[in-house]
């Protein structure tokens, strides 16, 4: 199937380390045609991937940017548009999960952090290439949140909250865009095999959580990015607003 974004501009946020959803998705986009910016907090790894999409004979930039902060996002919205062209497609996959404590203990300096970049961030960039978009009746934004936001988490209610508040502002975008041209959507995912991932989460746990799917294993990242692409996709025009959950079947009555 022909996806139709050869030539669209499309930005990856979180996209910078090697073993991630971020770079497999920036990289499914580039193979499809599309010219991909790279923006992350850490500077090295996204100048690798950016390189990356180059050899594979696309347009990139990488962009050191700290989501957390309205300005920052903005300045790297404005110069993605200067030297790649007007943006086409966003996915909001850049997030932090280091905050893991009980309610009570947990810090409210690392509640307002996760705030920051899980949430304000993605609504960042929204409000960044949205007007653009909308301008120019096309756009594709895909917000990518976790199965925490729909079931909570013990010790994470941060990183649930905001994940769940993602839904609540792509069916927002949904609605806003969808006489535009701009669809936006939300990707659910469940336990997929990264390096963010398995640095969070103790081995022990690791295998409980994976266990409790109905496939008995981690999803890769190449599956996460196989959806995004079909996601953000000339073919997904009708989809818009949509709750998507990619968890191995971990929602479903497993035991
Ligand atoms: N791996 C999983 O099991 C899993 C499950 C559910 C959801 N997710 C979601 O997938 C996405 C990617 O996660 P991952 O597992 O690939 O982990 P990851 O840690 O590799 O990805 C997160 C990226 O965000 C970047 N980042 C952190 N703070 C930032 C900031 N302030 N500004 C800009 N960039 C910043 C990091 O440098 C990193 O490259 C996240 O949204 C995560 O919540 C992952």
């Amino acid at each position: 199937m022909d996806l139709g974004i050869a030539g669209k501009v499309a930005i990856v946020t979180g996209a910078a380390a090697k073993l991630g959803n971020g770079r497999a998705i920036a990289l499914a986009l580039a193979r499809e045609g599309a010219d991909v910016a790279v923006a992350d907090i850490d500077i090295a790894g996204a100048e690798n991937v950016a390189r990356e999409i180059r050899e594979m004979g696309r347009r990139s930039l990488a962009l050191q940017v700290d989501q957390g902060d309205y300005e920052a996002v903005a300045a790297a919205a404005a110069r993605i548009a200067e030297e790649l062209g007007p943006i086409d497609i966003l996915v909001n996959n850049a997030a932090i999960l280091s905050n893991i404590a009980l309610l009570d203990k947990m810090e409210v300096s690392a509640w307002d952090q996760e705030v920051k970049v899980n949430l304000s961030g993605p609504y960042y960039w929204i409000r960044a290439v949205f007007p653009g978009m909308a301008e120019r009746g096309w756009g594709r934004i895909v917000n990518i949140s976790s199965v925490a936001g729909l079931s909570g988490g013990v010790g994470q209610a941060g990183y649930a909250s905001t994940k769940a508040g993602l839904g609540g502002l792509a069916k927002t975008v949904a609605l806003e865009g969808a006489r535009a041209g701009v669809t936006a959507n939300t990707l659910y995912l469940g336990i997929i095999e990264t390096e963010g991932a398995k640095g969070n989460i103790r081995p022990d746990m690791w295998e409980r959580i994976v266990k409790r799917n109905a496939m008995r294993r981690p999803g890769t990242v190449e599956e996460v990015a196989n959806m995004v692409a079909f996601l953000v996709s000339q073919q997904a025009s009708f989809l818009t607003g949509a709750d998507i959950i990619m968890d191995g079947g971990q929602s479903l009555f497993v035991f």
